[in-house]
């Protein structure tokens, strides 16, 4: 209530509109402060009137100061210097904020003449990925420039209207938000089609990896395997699975930041109980051997043996375990180099639904050392055989694949690959698979003419073993992939 005492030696109040107009307050200070400028006199104040009668107002009642109601700001400031309501009033100069219109954006022609927000090059010239639902465009926002991926929602053969699977993938995709996680920035409904709109990166690992002439340094491997264990943690503490880690699914910006995409696959699951799932997820080559043998009552372990299967081709550049597309061919790749499993490697064995079925009549021995260990190196070896258990309760989690050495103690120490923002164009799965039939048209050509001048045996030879070599994998595109995606619908 210190205010409420206030009014009593606040200035007389000035006229509203003398407010405004009242002349710059003298530079020199006042002589006298406000609030010790005497009152004027009783009959002073009627001379001011000119002739109006007694009772008429001669300030506006908000002016005038009601005892205990604090007048105004000025009240505080008792050492303002005096306004002078009787100073000549002055012209109020309005100053004319004049805006300058900015200059009208000019689209080039192209942009300017696409029918879409985002622009995309004409035919399959913007198609960066083709998958199992459909096509992913590359696509440039016409108006803030920035690139995106647009992910084509395949309606037709849908009987029930629109995919349960995009509905999922959508809604799964909405929850999550994390630096090592694709984002998906909307839904976008285009002339009958409807696209899940992505942020663009530039490469995925299939394409880094199959890059004709960069190669990762150790550094630059550490920090990919580095985030995509950060990725996998993210999503295994939220209670996701994502059930398709392979490296196609495994995006790299242009300036080395790695993110998780194509979660079609990708489900909550149950942390403290086990549910049933379908065993038919992950593309074969990357599926681990207790989804192979019909389990379905798994976890976040599937994805930690796909995300090794991934690390061996960052360090090698191959697939550990490229089998044809069948489930027994599968495992048969997977005991030629970890041996065949027993008992006391996984006691659960001989639980698994198709033990008895796809019971190997052979015994192999692990051969993951003599193979790998000299590829690698020590920390890097022993954080690959921890993932590649066959008893997935004894597969580290992601949080102690971050904790191993290999990544808080070995040299060298992750390394962002900036370096990416050189290596020109865009690497995906797309064009390593282009580059790829371009060699192998190139290399039929040779033969036929190695066939032509005669040499025929040897041409055939060397033909065949590149052909082994670059051999199509069985998930591109195969009937095989589709339906490992379809049964869990
Ligand atoms: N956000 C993106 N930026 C750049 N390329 C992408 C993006 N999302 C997907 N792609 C490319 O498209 C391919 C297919 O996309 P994906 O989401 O895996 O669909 P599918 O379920 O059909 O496999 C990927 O392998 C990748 O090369
Ligand atoms: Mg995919």
């Amino acid at each position: 209530m210190k205010n409420a005492a206030k009014p009593a030696v606040a200035a007389p109040r000035p006229e509203i509109s003398s407010k405004f107009n009242a002349a710059p307050a003298p530079r020199e200070p006042p002589t006298k402060p406000a609030a010790q400028k005497a009152p004027p006199t009783r009959p002073e104040r009627e001379r001011d009137r000119g002739g109006a009668p007694r009772n008429a107002p001669t300030e506006p009642a908000s002016a005038r100061s009601r005892p205990g109601v604090p007048t105004g700001p000025s009240d505080r400031r008792p050492t303002e210097p005096t306004r002078q309501p009787d100073a000549a009033p002055r012209t109020r100069k309005v100053k004319k904020i004049v805006k300058r219109l900015k200059e009208k954006p000019t689209l080039p022609p192209d942009l300017a003449a696409s029918k879409s927000v985002f622009f995309r090059k004409p035919g399959n010239e913007s198609v960066v990925g083709s998958g199992t639902y459909g096509k992913v465009f590359k696509g440039l926002n016409v108006y803030t420039k920035k690139l995106v991926a647009l992910k084509k929602i395949r309606m037709e053969g849908e009987r029930d209207g629109f995919p349960v699977t995009a509905v999922r993938e959508i809604k799964l995709l909405r929850s999550l938000s994390h630096k090592n996680i694709v984002q998906l920035q909307e839904v976008m409904v285009e002339a009958n089609d409807c696209f899940m709109v992505f942020e663009y990166l530039s490469h995925d690992l299939t394409g880094l990896l199959n890059h004709p002439t960069y190669t990762l340094e150790a550094g630059h491997k550490k920090h990919m395997a580095k985030q995509l264990f950060e990725g996998l943690d993210y999503l295994h503490t939220r209670g996701v699975l994502h059930r398709d880690i392979k490296a196609a699914n495994i995006l790299v910006s242009n300036e080395g930041i790695l993110k998780l995409a194509d979660f079609g696959l990708a489900r909550f699951y149950a942390k403290h109980h086990q549910l049933d799932y379908t065993n038919r997820v992950i593309t074969i080559w990357y599926r681990s051997p207790e989804l192979l043998l019909g389990e379905t009552q798994y976890g976040p372990a599937v994805d930690i043996w796909s995300a090794a299967c991934v690390l061996v081709e960052i360090f090698t550049k191959r697939a550990i375990f490229p089998g044809d597309g069948s489930e027994i061919n599968q495992l048969e790749k997977i005991h030629a180099v970890l041996g065949t499993p027993n008992r006391t490697d996984w006691p659960n064995l001989v639980e698994m639904p198709w033990f008895a079925l796809l019971r190997p009549n052979y015994r192999k021995p692990n051969v993951f050392e003599e193979k790998y260990k000299d590829q690698v190196t020590p920390a890097a070896f022993d954080l690959l055989a921890s993932m590649f258990r066959y008893d997935p309760d004894k597969r580290p989690t992601a949080a102690e694949v971050l904790n191993h050495p290999y990544f808080t103690t070995e040299e060298p120490a992750p390394r962002q690959a900036i370096e990416l923002k050189d290596i020109g164009g865009d690497w995906h799965e797309l064009e390593s698979k282009a580059l790829r039939r371009e060699k192998e048209k190139k290399e039929k050509e040779r033969a036929r003419a190695a066939q032509q001048s005669g040499s025929k045996e040897e041409s055939h030879e060397s033909g065949g073993a590149t052909r082994d070599r670059e051999r199509k994998r069985p998930n591109e595109g195969g009937d095989a992939q589709r339906e490992a995606k379809r049964p869990h619908i």
